[in-house]
């Protein structure tokens, strides 16, 4: 579909692809992450006021294929989007799913399992933290004892995939363990949806919350929840603790109008609508293969290359790792950053604790030849760099 006419500008013109080719870079940062041309221009529509029919079917459909995507069925859930980053997803969640009177137990072992906690103060939702080490992955055993020690629990929440570290969570053993005690199950599938499989029903979970910029590989701006609609439904006597982020109220009101309630970002409902079809028409099966032979280059490659990485192989995501920094004092990770930068690839500091580290993703529309080209050009630079205490030839 063209919907505009670049022809007045035949430098950028491609005949091939039939519209104005962008810059591509490659971000290997975990998100917002690299798009298609096509996704960046499905943005590009005739103005359109979001009150019309015509916006809430764009939406509906957005709604119903997002729900396909995790597993779920038409009858029994429902995907509920807001305006906003993934934390805006997270904060409706955790704001308006626990009970008046009742706790919120919440594992982390990252900085996303922390926010969520931070996200249940703001509310004076009554959180119960289980804290792991950031390299490791929570124990089963723990959270049932957690569970079994405090009947004011009435929910669980956890990260799939944490963002921090590249570590990939047992969500499926703590959905079972929150089930055998009958408990609402809540999962931060941000930088997991669309990219690694988590079926919202085989997981047992309730409330399954993502955003458009992630493995989807849309646009930044819309964040979505997908809802158990029995769990859903018991929330609209609960006292409201936000006026915006409200989950109840968001979905009663596109129920009754077709409408989301405030003001929408258009466009990035459009590239987000053209992100699922592309998405469907890779297949689930065949992204997933394409983030792990990527993610499989790139440990190679890095590992090869003398790095050690925080995390075991068989503990990831397969989407991203934690590099630590080289023994090298002179190592500089923004000489690095920027030199790359202006090669067109993007990498992002670690975020774990003191530690001196860094992490490289590889969710979005890249590959692994585009992964094997990040490594030639690294390479390149740590040699110019001098950088020692690796296997690279200086
Ligand atoms: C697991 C996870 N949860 C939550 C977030 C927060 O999303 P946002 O930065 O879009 O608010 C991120 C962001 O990277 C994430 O990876």
């Amino acid at each position: 579909m063209k919907m505009v006419d670049y022809k007045k500008c035949p430098k950028y013109w491609n005949r091939n692809t039939d519209f104005m080719e962008i810059k591509r870079n490659i971000l290997l940062n975990p998100g917002p992450a690299t798009t298609t041309d096509t996704v960046k221009y499905a943005q590009v529509v005739p103005d359109i006021c979001p009150r019309e029919k015509e916006f809430g079917l764009l939406t509906e459909s957005v709604c119903r294929d997002l729900v396909k995507i995790a597993g779920g069925d038409e009858e029994n859930y429902v995907c509920i989007l807001f305006g906003g980053s993934g934390t805006a997803g997270m904060d409706a969640v955790i704001n308006s799913v626990t009970p008046p009177g009742k706790k919120i137990l919440i594992i982390n072992n990252g900085a996303y399992g922390k926010r969520m906690v931070e996200i249940a103060k703001a509310y004076a939702v009554a959180p119960v933290e289980l804290t792991f080490d950031q390299a490791t992955l929570p124990r089963v055993k723990d959270v049932e004892s957690a569970l079994r020690n405090d009947p004011e629990i009435a929910c669980v929440a956890i990260v799939h995939h944490e963002t921090t570290t590249g570590l990939l969570n047992p969500v499926r053993e703590i959905g079972e363990m929150a089930k055998q005690y009958d408990k609402v199950f809540i999962v931060d599938a941000i930088s997991s949806f669309a990219g690694i499989p988590a079926d919202i029903k085989k997981y047992d979970i309730d409330f399954m919350m993502s955003t458009s910029n992630k493995c989807i590989q849309g646009m930044a701006g819309v964040c979505f929840v997908i809802c158990d609609k029995h769990e859903l439904e018991k929330l609209k006597d609960y006292p409201k603790r936000s006026f915006y982020l409200d989950l109840y109220s968001q979905y009663d009101f596109f129920l009754k109008s077709g409408q989301m309630q405030f003001t929408p970002p258009v466009q990035t409902i459009y590239a987000l609508r053209r992100a699922i079809d592309e998405f469907l028409q890779e297949g689930a099966e065949n992204r997933y293969e394409r983030y792990r032979k990527s993610w499989e280059t790139l440990r190679n490659g890095i590992t090869e290359m003398g790095f050690r990485i925080l995390t075991n192989p068989t503990e990831e995501s397969n989407l991203l790792i934690t590099i630590l920094y080289p023994e090298d004092p002179d190592f500089d990770f923004e000489i690095m950053h920027d030199r790359l930068y202006e090669k067109g690839f993007t990498i992002y500091p670690g975020k774990v604790g003191k530690l001196k580290s860094f992490r490289l993703a590889v969710l979005g529309a890249v590959d692994h030849h585009d992964i094997n080209n990040f490594l030639c050009v690294f390479k390149d630079i740590l040699k110019e760099m001098r950088v020692r205490g690796l296997t690279i030839e200086n």
